[in-house]
């Protein structure tokens, strides 16, 4: 075994112990990989140098996968960074489930409440773009548990209770980088009226379901991103590419399989780096510092 491989085995190997010493205290700070509390380095407006007239679809960005879940234990946390150093440390896509009930919508993974509600979600965004009016902000938005699927109605409601409507990009077309900039752009996952671009305009790929930690398991994840990545690269630039390198499952949990996933990840685009790249967006469970900035440094 070479020294690099096998140092790079030496990281997978500790951060194994540690995580299974500790699975959610927060204690693995990588280039790739970071449960700890605050991102290594920031990056608050690094859309600042992106051309006006550049659509969006052509921008790659960094992004998290389920962005709110930072509690509820190994099975369901996917992130620890709070959604304010996410978006400074130069995360532009989100993830964003909301429940309603007794017409509030509230964040939940799963049963697990994530102890905050839809309008802090706005607030922090907001607070963010008045802060840095270069950057924009991706949002899907989908609901998961609800009383009812119609959710429409509560999230235009908090829109104007938490944020303001002309916070939003309100169509379905693809805004240009200087149209987008100060704005929050909902991904819509739900039905209604347009609100922003519809989801399933982008091109996705989602494979989520990883049954084990099985080398057969990863391999099968790592090929559907690096196959999309490949995709992405190449593929129409009018459209919207979109890659989760997350997945989960009992034996699988997002902070064990994003330890492994991310180094991939990592090693995949620092091969690439200093070129000019569309990959798009690249939404991630746990991602480190470094795994940011190098998605960045493609645009
Ligand atoms: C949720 O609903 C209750 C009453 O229906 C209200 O008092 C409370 O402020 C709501 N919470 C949020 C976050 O909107
Ligand atoms: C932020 O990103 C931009 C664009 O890639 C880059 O030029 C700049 O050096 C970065 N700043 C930091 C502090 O990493």
């Amino acid at each position: 075994m070479e020294a690099s491989s096998w140092d790079k085995m030496h990281v997978v190997i500790v951060g194994f112990l540690l995580g299974l010493a500790c699975p959610v205290c927060g204690a693995i700070q990588r280039p790739d990989y970071d449960d700890t509390p605050t991102p290594e380095i920031f990056n608050t407006s690094w859309m600042a140098e992106i051309p006006e007239n550049q659509p969006l679809s052509e921008v790659t960005m960094p992004g998290t996968h389920n962005t709110m879940a930072l509690y509820g234990g190994f099975l369901a946390q996917c992130n620890s960074w709070p959604l304010a150093q996410q978006l400074q440390a130069g995360i532009r896509f989100l993830d964003i489930r909301v429940r309603h009930i007794r017409g509030n919508l509230t964040i939940h993974h799963g049963i697990s409440y994530q102890w905050a509600h839809f309008g802090e979600v706005l607030e922090d965004i907001e607070v963010f773009l008045e802060q840095y009016p270069t950057e924009t902000v991706l949002m899907r938005l989908r609901e998961e548990l609800s009383e009812t699927r119609a959710i429409y109605g509560a999230v235009v409601r908090y829109v104007h209770q938490y944020a303001h409507w002309d916070l939003l990009w309100h169509s379905r077309l693809m805004p240009t980088m200087g149209e987008a900039r100060g704005k929050i752009i909902i991904l819509q996952d739900f039905s209604g009226p347009d609100l922003g671009m519809r989801y399933y305009s982008l091109d996705i790929a989602d494979y989520w379901q990883v049954s084990s930690l099985q080398p057969e398991q990863l391999d099968k994840k790592w090929m559907n991103v690096y196959n999309h990545l490949e995709r992405a690269e190449v593929g129409n630039k009018a459209r919207m590419f979109l890659t989760y390198s997350s997945g989960a499952s009992i034996l699988a949990h997002p902070s064990a399989l994003a330890k492994r996933i991310n180094l991939r990840l990592y090693e995949y685009l620092t091969a690439r780096a200093g070129q000019k790249k569309r990959y798009g967006i690249i939404a991630m469970d746990f991602p480190g510092a470094m795994l940011v900035k190098t998605i960045i440094d493609f645009n």
